[in-house]
């Protein structure tokens, strides 16, 4: 696809994701599935932006991992028709990274920071004047003869990811015009999702294997993917390449991933809470040390 050229991905991060997931994200809003309120919200949002040729407000997208937040990114972008820079928190190592990253933005473009609880203190600090004046403060020389210089950037979009927004600074929280809680899929939003990465995959998946798929993936579409895609391994292997629902039950038995989508680790970890500290409350200090 076109987007792959003018995505830059920041090495170390991201390449699983992509590797992996690239294929089956929806590009257009149209084609996400689920997060109803969310996706009206952006609709809106990315109409009233479109119609004043301004660069959407930055956004702050937050909730637990595998739920589509880089997905929804992409998707921004897409439909402000312009491209996605993309890196994360941890990667940034100096502040003329973001400087640089930040100075090569065209007009509207976005800028996605995944992880961005994750960044240091003083490189969040380039983002202030860069979110709300569209520009750099750049220190030239040190001591007495020191001085500021600003450099203007073009009107950038800044999209931000975490899983923990508790974690982010009050300064930078408060930049963000748009901020969205991306919460665990309905059961049929999943069995949508897995439907359609069926299609794409070009997996014979039957109705009510798409729907055990679902019940076992925690509301999470990644978890669903991932399922899928070894449910079909099995399927191939182990039968005619069609994923029935004996075929999916049958698989996921051998994955050990039961009726609720725990694995054997999930389990443990249960079993440890109820067995050894009466059901809770316990620290996870506690758990880690039994
Ligand atoms: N793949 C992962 N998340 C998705 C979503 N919300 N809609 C459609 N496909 C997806």
């Amino acid at each position: 696809p076109t987007s792959m050229t003018d995505r830059v991905v920041t090495p170390g991060r991201a390449e699983d994701d992509a590797q992996y997931e690239a294929g089956l994200r929806p590009r257009a809003i149209d084609d996400y599935i689920g997060q109803d309120t969310i996706r009206q919200n952006l609709e809106v949002s990315i109409a009233a932006a479109r119609g004043r040729h301004e660069a959407l407000d930055h956004v702050l997208l937050y909730g637990p991992p595998g739920l589509g937040k880089t997905t929804l990114a992409y998707v921004i972008g897409n439909e402000m028709g312009v491209s996605v820079r993309a890196t994360a928190g941890p990667v940034i190592e100096k502040a003329g990274d973001l400087a640089a990253m930040l100075t090569n933005l065209q007009a509207h473009e976005v800028l996605f920071i995944d992880e961005i609880h994750r960044m240091a203190p003083v490189i969040e600090e380039i983002l202030y004047p860069g979110m709300e004046d569209y520009e750099l403060d750049i220190m030239i020389g040190s001591g007495p003869g020191a001085r500021s210089v600003k450099v203007p950037l073009q009107k950038f979009t800044l999209i931000g990811a975490t899983t923990r927004a508790g974690l982010l600074s009050a300064p930078l929280r408060a930049r963000f015009g748009i901020t969205h809680r991306l919460d665990f899929y309905e059961e049929q939003d999943i069995t949508e999702i897995v439907r359609r990465s069926a299609r794409i995959l070009g997996v014979e998946l039957d109705g009510d294997a798409a729907g055990e798929l679902s019940r076992r993936s925690r509301g999470t579409p990644r978890i669903a993917n991932r399922l899928l895609r070894r449910v079909r391994d099995y399927a191939e292997v182990r039968a005619d390449g069609r994923v029935t629902l004996a075929v999916a039950q049958s698989a996921l038995t051998l994955l050990e991933v039961d009726d609720h989508g725990f694995d054997e680790v999930d389990r443990r970890l249960l079993r440890t809470i109820i067995d050894k500290f009466g059901g809770g409350p316990v620290g996870v200090n506690t758990i880690a040390a039994a």
